[in-house]
């Protein structure tokens, strides 16, 4: 059985779906989530699919070496094949991606190389793009800068707001993400 660490910061819709898809697999399991944010609603989706929330909260670290530290040696304790950021909004430190190399995903909401950061689908919606779409990527030592896995785009509408731009590329993630943890976990990436 391989494992799956996901990390996450906020809503965890993401979350919600990789656990949907591999709720039935022999094959791959969510063995652990863990989060920077006390107050994330991701807790409460864990809980509901019986996993138990690690929340290692960033605030009261310190600095960011310190919160990493603690992060660090608790990864160390675990036993898990991947590491999946799914919005996990902290930067993880050098030393951490060097030592999980190849071993860290993440899902960023705009078609990398543009728009790496933060709110990056409004930024996208706001300078009328033509497409907007997703970026799964390897996690390396800079930010939104990794291996590209995989990228889908779609064609944002006239009509469409940004409440329904941002629907699309959830409905994307959503779809794409857990494929693309099962292609890796098998080896066909
Ligand atoms: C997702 O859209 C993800 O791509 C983005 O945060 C959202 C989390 O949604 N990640 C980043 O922007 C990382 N730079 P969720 O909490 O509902 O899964």
């Amino acid at each position: 059985m391989k494992k799956v660490i996901i990390m996450a910061s906020g809503n965890g819709s993401n979350f919600e779906a990789i656990c949907k898809y591999f709720s039935n697999s022999k094959e791959i399991k969510i063995s652990h989530l863990i989060t920077d944010n006390p107050k994330a609603y991701v807790i409460k989706r864990a809980k509901k699919v019986g996993i138990e929330p690690k929340i290692i909260d960033y605030s009261t670290f310190k600095n960011k070496e310190e919160y990493n530290k603690a992060l660090f040696n608790y990864l160390k304790t675990l036993d898990f094949d991947l590491i999946v950021l799914a919005g996990y909004m902290r930067i993880l430190l050098e030393h951490i991606v060097k030592y999980y190399k190849n071993k860290i995903i993440n899902i960023h909401p705009s078609l990398l190389p543009k728009y790496r950061g933060l709110n990056v689908i409004e930024k996208a919606f706001n300078n009328n793009e033509e497409y907007i779409g997703i970026t799964i990527h390897y996690v390396d030592e800079s930010v939104d800068t990794g291996k590209i896995i995989l990228q889908k785009k779609i064609k944002i509408e006239k009509y469409w707001d940004l409440e329904k731009v941002e629907k699309e590329i959830h409905e994307l993630e959503h779809k794409y993400y857990p494929q693309v943890i099962y292609k890796i976990l098998k080896g066909g990436f």
